[in-house]
C-alpha cells in the first residue's frame, strides 16, 4: 500500500513517531514533510497530500496538525478526497468501514504516539464493508 504522509509544525513530532511505527510494517510511505517545528501553514502540506491521492498516486493519506481539524477541512475541499478527522480506535475502524475515507488526519496536540499510531495501524488495515447503504452514501458524498 502506497501512504503519503504531511503535517505542518504542530503535528512534527507526532507524524515523526507515527512513520517510526509505519516503518516496522510493510508500506510504501512517502513523506510531504514538513521536516521541523518551524511554523508553516497546515494548508500547503493537506493541499499537496490530498492531490496525489485524488489523482491516485497514492492509496491512502495520512495528516497531522495540531489538532487534525484544519487538515481535514483543507483535505475536504479536494474532489475524491474523504478525510476523516479521527481520535478513536472506534472511529477509525467505523470510518473505514461506512465512509471508504481516504485521508486521515490526527491532532499532534491531542494524540500521544501510542494511540495515533494504534489508530493508523487499524485505519490502514480495515476494509471498506462494500454494503449497499454505505457505498450509497459514498456515492452521494462523491456525486456533490
Ligand atoms: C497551528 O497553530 C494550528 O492552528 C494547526 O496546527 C491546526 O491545529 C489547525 O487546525
Amino acid at each position: 500500500m502506497k501512504i503519503a504522509i504531511g503535517s505542518d509544525h504542530a503535528g512534527f513530532e507526532l507524524k515523526e513517531k507515527v512513520l517510526k511505527h509505519l516503518k516496522t510494517k510493510d508500506y510504501d510511505i512517502t513523506d510531504f514533510g514538513t521536516d521541523s517545528l518551524e511554523s508553516c501553514d497546515y494548508n500547503d502540506v493537506a493541499k499537496e497530500v490530498a492531490h496525489a491521492v485524488a489523482r491516485g498516486e497514492f492509496d491512502r493519506g495520512i495528516l497531522m496538525c495540531g489538532t487534525g481539524i484544519g487538515m481535514s477541512i483543507q483535505a475536504n475541499k479536494i474532489p475524491g478526497i474523504r478525510a476523516a478527522h479521527v481520535q478513536d480506535m472506534f472511529s477509525a475502524e467505523a470510518t473505514r468501514l461506512h465512509n471508504d475515507s481516504n485521508v486521515l488526519t490526527m491532532g499532534g496536540r491531542i494524540l500521544g504516539e501510542d494511540l495515533a499510531s494504534a489508530i493508523a495501524e487499524t485505519w490502514l488495515t480495515t476494509d471498506f464493508s462494500y454494503q449497499e447503504r454505505h457505498q450509497r452514501r459514498v456515492n452521494k458524498i462523491e456525486k456533490l
